[in-house]
């Protein structure tokens, strides 16, 4: 009997197009997962489950092997900073980490900078030489420099309506985001084959450009 391949998907905005790429690439995630309040899904004939987890958490999941891979956007892998392997970039949820404030902002000697972001923040101070305080929100971000808690905010950008609607401006792009195919170590070798085949057909589907 083969191994069953547990699969940590992202709830909310990538698990749409995450869904559909798998789909696209074959691989079996149920229809009723979808809209379900369920938070396992067991697809015995393919030999897979899947697992739906907050998007933060999923590297956490992988790490510990309870999942042996995952979809999770570069942005939290960053964050986060896992021992994970990274397999494969999947081009979906495609956005930027920049550095917003409002149009008028002047520099400070010290600057608060709020982010759900505080290790890759600093990091990217750090390497500017630039001295700041990290202040960690957990959303909202961009309600920050509005009401003066922070002077700068470190946030996605997507569409860049967020930054419109409140008169915000990106002042620096700090890098791009996709979500990123990931594996526990041990997984990856002890179910090699099975990682593999999804990962080429996950591959393969991109190169055809049957993306959602
Ligand atoms: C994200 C991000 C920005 C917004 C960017 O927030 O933190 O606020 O989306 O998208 P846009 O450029 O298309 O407007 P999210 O909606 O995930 O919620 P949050 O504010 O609770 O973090």
């Amino acid at each position: 009997m083969r191994d069953t391949l547990m699969v940590a998907m992202p709830k909310g905005r990538i698990y749409k197009q995450a869904s559909q790429l798998f789909r696209d690439a074959g691989l079996p995630i149920p229809d009723d997962f979808d809209d379900s309040r369920k938070l396992i899904f067991d697809v015995p004939d393919a030999g897979m489950s899947f697992i739906m987890a907050k998007p933060v958490d999923v590297p956490t999941y992988v790490e510990y092997g309870v999942a042996d891979i995952g979809v999770v956007g570069k942005d939290v892998l960053m964050e986060e900073n896992k021992d994970v392997y990274e397999l494969l970039d999947l081009g979906i949820a495609k956005c930027r980490m920049s550095v917003i404030g409002l149009p008028d902002w002047k520099p400070v000697i010290h600057p608060r900078v709020a982010t759900k972001y505080p290790n890759v923040a600093s990091q990217y101070f750090r390497e500017r030489g630039q001295q700041v305080e990290v202040i960690k929100l957990n959303g909202s971000i961009e309600l920050a420099p509005l009401v003066g808690l922070a002077d700068r905010i470190v946030d996605m950008v997507e569409t860049g309506a967020t930054l419109r609607e409140n008169g915000l401006v990106e002042m620096e792009t700090m890098f791009d985001v996709t979500s990123r195919l990931i594996a526990n170590r041990v997984s990856y070798r002890m179910k090699n084959e099975a990682i593999q085949a999804l990962c080429d057909r996950l591959q393969q589907t991109l190169q055809r450009g049957a993306r959602p």
